[in-house]
């Protein structure tokens, strides 16, 4: 078994251990109301619906439904401790919060019935705002990593393409990057896989503006090949221009839903939520 193999078989073990939410839906839906967005009578490409979650006895997604139609850019925004991450990880099955009740579907398939690892094949990528770089594991090595299990999604070097400083330091230790290529990195990463659904956590966090200029572009990049995503941001007025939708969350339920410029040009909204 070889550096990158023996690495997946620790992935799995720890991604393993969520199951499914093994409740019953029959009876006990607390009320909430079902998301909405349809295309042609279709249900959205991705929708959760009535999720609760848990850390402990503390009780933070408290209801949260929304939808995103494919190709979609939607900015999930919300003060510090708003429910936004959590959100995020409820929806990738990490299982801590534990999520108590709802539906999440993507691509007419049950993710709520999914553990961590079945919703990553099944087409959710999470990019969490830690990054993840795998110690010991060279920038290639990492993409590689993410290929090992079925189905391939980019090739490493159209990954190269879209971020030319992996491809200059493709033999350098992934945890030995700056904190603008280590983000570069967990989004190639991610794109490695066949992903359906990219979730990115901060994608600007602790970066230079300058760094930030350059990942909004690539963004805008991945935007523009119609790669449905949601992204939280604290800098939300960058997110804001970046997404067609924003969603805000406030105290785990959502306050508001509706086009991004609606926002931008709502500044009691924005200061009552956002604090901008
Ligand atoms: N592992 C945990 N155990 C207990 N409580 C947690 C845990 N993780 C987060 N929380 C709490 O859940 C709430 C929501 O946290 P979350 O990280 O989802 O917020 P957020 O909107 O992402 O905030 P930020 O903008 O600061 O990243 C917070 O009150 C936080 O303290
Ligand atoms: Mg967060």
């Amino acid at each position: 078994m070889n550096k990158v193999e023996q690495t997946m078989e620790k992935t799995d073990a720890a991604g393993g251990e969520a199951g499914g939410l093994g409740v019953s839906f029959e009876g006990g839906r607390a009320p909430g109301k079902k998301p909405t967005l349809t295309t042609g009578g279709q249900p959205a490409f991705f929708s959760c619906w009535d999720i609760h979650a848990y850390y402990g006895e503390s009780y933070i997604v408290q209801g949260v439904s929304f939808d995103v139609r494919e190709g979609e850019i939607v900015a999930l925004l919300g003060r510090n401790g708003a429910g936004k991450t959590s959100t995020l990880r409820s929806i990738a099955r990490v299982g801590s919060p534990a999520v108590t009740h709802g539906e999440i579907w993507l691509d007419h398939k049950p993710v709520h019935d999914m553990s961590a690892y079945q919703a990553a094949q099944n087409g959710i990528g999470l990019v969490p705002e830690d990054r993840r770089i795998i110690q010991g594991l060279s920038v290639e090595e990492n993409l590689k990593l993410a290929q090992i299990a079925p189905p391939k999604g980019w090739s490493i070097e159209r990954i190269y393409d879209l971020f030319p400083r992996l491809g200059e330091r493709r033999t350098q230790e992934g945890t030995t990057l700056s904190g603008g290529e280590q983000q570069m990195l967990a989004i190639g990463r991610t794109l490695a896989r066949d992903i359906k659904l990219l979730l990115l956590d901060e994608p600007y966090e602790g970066l230079a503006p300058v760094i930030v200029k350059e990942i909004e572009r690539t963004l805008e990049e991945i935007k523009n090949l119609g790669i449905t995503t949601v992204i939280v941001e604290q800098n939300a007025i960058a997110a804001l221009h970046l997404a067609d939708r924003a969603i805000i969350l406030d105290m785990g339920q959502i306050v508001f839903d509706g086009v991004s410029q609606e926002v931008l040009d709502n500044a009691e909204l924005r200061q009552q939520y956002l604090a901008i």
